[in-house]
């Protein structure tokens, strides 16, 4: 064992913290946290911890979600900037202009969003219940925010409703090609393709398999294919060398690397525990609106 991993279990037993990681973060980090996940379980999970300190190692967002939702836990992030661009790709102005031109509508916000964006929505989404979510909503009009490209996805799964979209993205998985998949097709005929809905409808469009991040490790683990062409960020082949070892995987372009899921280094864990300046905080009155869409969505995930 290193001496940063020694430190950080020290500290992390010192401090009763627990340490949780999404699929996206380096491997050594996702080799010490107590949990590793999508951002879904990770949401759930973060309810169930019993220890007063979260260190969450992912992106802001998904750290405020968790401080929104256990507002009684000290929540630490190994570094606070790191944040998903897509967040910004939307504001409570832009919801409130639909909200003006629509009476039967929903607000239905993706989890990648800032706490206020959530806190002016109606209910909160992952990329791996979106669907269950949108379809179990009563209103006729889905204002779907901020990504375009999840959005699209529920849409085409979705018949009977008018979807409005925003045009967020993620560059990660917007930048993925279809030439480049197309190429790993013809080099490799017998793979089958496994996409993260936030993937552009061309990309979903040549895949066997859409679903989240845990969606994508569970088809890989169970399908009877040996080779895979895999269009998400590329920190999900750690868990995947495990839970389909042997199997082959290809990634579709070297630039499916998140920089933000990448600051979550061991070093920046181990100062995390050590330092101040790693706290998340939400303002109260923001979190008591923004746990509404959040709880909704735990709600409507988890019915029968
Ligand atoms: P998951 O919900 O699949 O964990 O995805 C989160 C994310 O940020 C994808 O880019
Ligand atoms: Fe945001 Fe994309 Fe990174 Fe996910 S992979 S955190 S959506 S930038």
């Amino acid at each position: 064992m290193t001496d940063v991993k020694e430190k950080i279990l020290e500290l992390k037993k010192e401090r009763d913290a627990a340490i949780l990681a999404h699929y996206y973060v380096p491997g050594e980090v996702q080799e010490i946290a107590d949990q590793v996940g999508d951002s879904y379980y990770l949401s759930v999970i973060a309810s169930q911890i019993k220890e007063k300190v979260i260190l969450f190692c992912g992106v802001s967002f998904m750290a405020e979600s968790v401080k929104i939702m256990n507002p009684d836990k000290t929540v630490l992030m190994p570094d606070t900037g790191a944040e998903c661009p897509m967040v910004r790709m939307v504001s409570a102005d832009d919801i409130k202009k639909v909200r003006d031109r629509y009476k039967d509508l929903a607000v239905v916000c993706y989890i990648n969003s800032t706490s206020e964006v959530k806190a002016h929505s109606d209910v909160c989404v992952t990329s791996s219940n979106a669907l269950k979510v949108v379809r179990s909503m009563p209103e006729k009009n889905i204002f779907f925010i901020p990504d375009e490209n999840l959005g699209r996805y529920v849409a085409s799964e979705t018949p009977g409703k008018n979807f409005i979209f925003n045009d967020g993205f993620c560059s990660v998985h917007a930048d993925i090609k279809r030439e480049d998949v197309v190429k790993l097709k013809a080099e490799h005929p017998s793979a089958k393709v496994a996409a993260h809905p936030e993937c552009r409808e061309e990309i979903r469009d040549l895949s066997d398999y859409v679903g989240s991040t845990s969606g994508i490790i569970d088809y890989v683990e169970k399908s009877c294919s040996e080779e895979f062409i895999v269009c998400t960020e590329r920190g999900i082949f750690h868990k995947l060398a495990k839970r389909a070892a042997g199997k082959k995987l290809y990634s579709p372009a070297l630039c499916t690397l998140c920089t933000s899921m990448k600051k979550n280094t061991t070093e920046n864990l181990l100062n995390a525990l050590m330092y101040p300046g790693h706290e998340i905080t939400v303002d109260k009155q923001l979190a008591l609106k923004a746990v509404r869409p959040l709880q909704k969505m735990l709600r409507l995930a988890q019915s029968e």
